[in-house]
């Protein structure tokens, strides 16, 4: 899997605001230390969206109505914004105005917006407009699409940049229904996170309704010019005209997918499961935005190598959109729980041996990650505490993997048919809620361990939650380095090679074949490689030429860690042409660590920098602008 280092980067640039919330003694405790919002106070419940979309202005405007629950007869509601520009606020059907107050801003948090609202109040309507820097809008100019014609512009609220586009009660611990109306250039077509068109209308007006309670970082929207293609009567693709043949081709499974996830942990809730491909831009591999799941376009290879991301991404349908995690401090039941729902419908799909290669890349990736938190123990916990800091940081390996090997220790213990059996109950008895990291011991608990002494130990449940680093009983496949198995063989041969420098090349291209196979050879590449033998890698396997992004990343590093100049052109146009945070980042920081490296990642930041998304040079600006 893949190495975030974002973690790094933020942590030495992001100065963390101190600062806590005002204590009055009449507010519950606030449980989402990233929400400035008291849902137990006064919560929301339905959004009707009526939102004017303008690329002239590069700005969404138009009204955000909220249905709420005054639950305390409090006399107002407090919803989250980050740089929204709002013009007026007004109450009930009838439109009362009502007045407001803006806190102050705390870094990355944006501000509360406070509304006078009477015990009575209904319905919430903030008048608003969005301004340049909206951290989760990206607006493309028509160079920076496929078809160089039209704009294009597409949202990204995970992880708190809903806010900063829509005013809202921005917890992934609130959930609530919407229905949105969304005017958008005659020419282009909206889609969002909900039911959606599949052709473009003349007005250039688009409703949409999302019938499941859902929490606002799974609102989204994106705007272009952008066709539809079936794929089975409940899936297909959406995409700019000219990447649409090749992304059905690539992604020609989506449909096997659905129905191996539905046959493990039951029925796919949302009606219609579709895929949208963005433009390169896109900052992150995929989104798992409910019905229409955002996809980068970096991972068509055309040879279908990378399509594991749409079976993580269609997991998220049950671990994560179905079953939130209630804090961004729970990550993990979001992510782990995807991973390793992830590595099943793999297995179902492809089998057991690429599933044990996945968890073997897995394993290499949590050790990093642990041995890069090596100074902060605290941060290795599957239950983070990121209260004060950007919870982005907190997305990295350790909720990802660490949370997968959990599950794997528990799988393990019980055996597969009991813990399948556990996983399809606990979907099914929290759906369409939010929970905690307590919240899930305590199912584990009351549904699977029931008291059994002897089951507790072996899993060691609060040691992987409450625990540093890894737990020691870490279960994973060992076949692949048994004699015989798949990486037995080419550690067995680099061995020779590495002693050998008449070492027969044509040998390794048989067991070198697969895009996996390369990803391993690469991750056991010598630190004291020599420019010959990369090389000799070079010319054998044409790493530097690779359109397999994993194979890139790990081949790129080596090349800027080795100076290994052949490759400065291609690494210089993929950093040029893909937006993918995970991916690039990594590449950045490995220039940054010489000084003729940093003043080459400052020339190619300053061309590709314009077509990162604010995510993305937010992220790079601190240490390349
Ligand atoms: N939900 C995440 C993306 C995300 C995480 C956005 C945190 C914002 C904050 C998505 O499901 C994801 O994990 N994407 C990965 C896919 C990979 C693990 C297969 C990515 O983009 O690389
Ligand atoms: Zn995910």
């Amino acid at each position: 899997m893949l190495k975030r280092n974002y973690l790094l980067l933020l942590v030495l640039s992001i100065v963390a605001s101190c600062s806590q919330p005002a204590k009055d003694p009449a507010v519950k405790t606030q449980a989402d230390p990233h929400s400035f919002a008291t849902p137990g106070l006064a919560v929301v419940k339905h959004l009707d969206l009526a939102i004017d979309v303008n690329f002239v202005k590069k700005e969404i405007s138009g009204k955000a109505s909220w249905t709420i629950e005054n639950l305390s007869g409090t006399d107002e509601i407090i919803f989250d914004d980050n740089n929204l520009d709002i013009q007026k606020i007004t109450l009930g059907t009838e439109e009362k105005e009502t007045t407001f107050k803006l806190g102050p801003v705390k870094p990355f948090m944006g501000n509360a917006l406070q509304v006078a609202i009477g015990k009575d109040t209904k319905v919430v309507n903030i008048y608003y407009s969005t301004k340049t820097g909206a951290t989760a809008l990206q607006w493309l100019n028509p160079q920076q699409t496929a078809g160089k014609k039209l704009p294009y512009l597409f949202t990204q609220s995970e992880s708190i940049a809903a806010r900063s586009w829509i005013p809202c009660q921005d917890s992934p611990g609130i959930r609530f229904t919407y229905a949105a109306k969304v005017s958008v250039p005659k020419d282009l077509m909206a889609l969002m996170s909900a039911e959606n068109p599949q052709e473009k209308n003349s007005t250039g007006i688009y409703n949409f309704k999302q019938t499941h309670a859902i929490p606002s970082y799974l609102l989204a929207l994106a705007v272009g010019d952008i066709v539809f293609k079936k794929v089975d009567e409940r899936t297909g693709i959406y995409a700019e005209p000219s990447v649409l043949a090749k992304a059905t081709y690539e992604f020609a499974d989506m449909g096997k997918m659905v129905n191996a996830a539905e046959k493990l942990y039951g029925p796919y809730r949302w009606g219609r499961y579709d895929l949208l491909i963005l433009p390169p831009s896109f900052p992150f591999g995929g989104m798992e935005n409910p019905n229409l799941n955002f996809i980068t376009p970096t991972i068509i290879a055309g040879d279908r190598s990378l399509v594991s991301i749409i079976c993580h991404e269609l997991a998220h349908s049950w671990s994560g959109n179905l079953v939130t995690n209630a804090t961004w401090n729970d990550f993990w039941l979001n992510e782990g729980f995807t991973n390793y729902f992830e590595r099943r419908i793999d297995e179902a799909l492809y089998g057991k041996e690429e599933a044990e290669i996945q968890e073997e890349f897995a394993r290499k990736a949590l050790a990093e990650a642990v041995a890069d938190l090596a100074k902060h123990p605290e941060d290795t916990f599957l239950k983070t505490n990121y209260a004060n800091r950007n919870p982005d940081e907190g997305t990295n390996d350790i909720a990802y993997e660490k949370g997968y090997f959990f599950l794997r220790v528990i799988e393990d213990a019980v055996g597969r048919q009991k813990f399948d059996a556990f996983l399809r109950g606990y979907f099914d008895s929290h759906a369409f809620t939010s929970v905690t990291s307590a919240d899930f011991l305590d199912y584990l608990d009351k549904n699977l361990i029931k008291g059994d002494k002897a089951l507790a130990t072996k899993i060691r449940a609060k040691d992987w939650v409450y625990g540093p680093g890894i737990p020691s009983n870490i279960v994973y496949g060992k076949t692949l380095y048994q004699e015989g198995g798949k990486f037995a063989k080419i550690d067995a041969m680099l061995n020779v090679w590495e002693n050998d420098p008449m070492y027969n090349p044509g040998l390794f291209r048989v067991e070198v074949v697969t895009s996996n196979e390369k990803k391993y050879l690469l991750s056991r590449l010598p630190q004291n490689i020599s420019p010959d033998q990369m090389n000799y890698m070079d010319q054998t396997f044409h790493f530097t030429a690779s359109n397999n992004t994993d194979v890139q990343l790990a081949w790129y590093l080596l090349a800027i860690r080795h100076n290994y100049t052949p490759a400065n052109e291609r690494i210089a146009s993929y950093l040029m042409e893909n937006g993918r945070m995970w991916h690039i980042i990594p590449l950045y920081k490995e220039m940054l660590k010489t000084a003729s490296g940093a003043k080459k990642a400052r020339e190619i930041y300053k061309v590709a920098r314009p077509n990162y998304h604010p995510m993305t040079y937010t992220a790079l600006d601190k240490s390349l602008k």
